[in-house]
């Protein structure tokens, strides 16, 4: 998918490690939603907390129809965690075929544990993705923050994030 040169500019595969693998899906299980969405939710006005998870898939819903894939044969979601908007994407959406990518292993594991043919995961950056086909659309939700460090200066994060949006607009 890209060309870009220099390593990793973003969160490392072991600061991804110690965040989830080391912890384990019990303790996420704790306290996100059903769907196991690691992103801020979409609430109603005055809506109790009660209804995390109508609050998840109404931002799931809300993206999906701002990337206009409904009914889309492949759909793309960049950093997909649990794999909540590429399950809502099949079974909700009419989406033929949903591929994730994740850089955490633990994530990797549970979608591939799904066995679903029309759902695809690979464990790796967006940087190291070259798909086969090209995609109808691009969802990418709370995985922004990790492409880049704080520690590099504005022009080299701002390159990075040109990089991405231009591999997501070119392939
Ligand atoms: C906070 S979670 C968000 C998960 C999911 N989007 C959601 O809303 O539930 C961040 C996700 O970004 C992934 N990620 C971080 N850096 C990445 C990279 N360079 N390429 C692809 N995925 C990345 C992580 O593996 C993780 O799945």
């Amino acid at each position: 998918m890209s060309n870009f040169t220099t390593q990793n500019p973003g969160t490392s595969v072991e600061a991804l490690r110690h965040h989830y693998c080391n912890v384990g899906n019990e303790f996420y299980r704790l306290w996100l939603d059903p769907t196991l969405t690691y992103s801020c939710a979409l609430w109603e006005e005055n809506e109790g907390h009660d209804n995390l998870q109508a609050a998840q898939l109404r931002k799931i819903d809300f993206h999906v129809a701002q990337a206009r894939v409904k009914g889309a044969k492949r759909v793309l979601d960049v950093g997909c965690g649990w794999g909540s908007v590429l399950r809502r994407l099949l079974d909700v959406h009419s989406v033929e075929h949903a591929v994730g990518i994740t850089m955490s292993e633990i994530h990797y594991e549970w979608i591939s544990a799904l066995n679903n043919s029309k759902l695809e995961v690979h464990l790796e950056s967006w940087m190291d993705h070259f798909p086969k086909e090209p995609y109808d659309g691009i969802i990418s939700l709370e995985a922004f923050e990790h492409f880049t460090k704080l520690d590099l200066s504005q022009q080299e994060r701002i390159r990075v994030y040109r990089e991405f949006f231009r591999v997501a607009t070119n392939g």
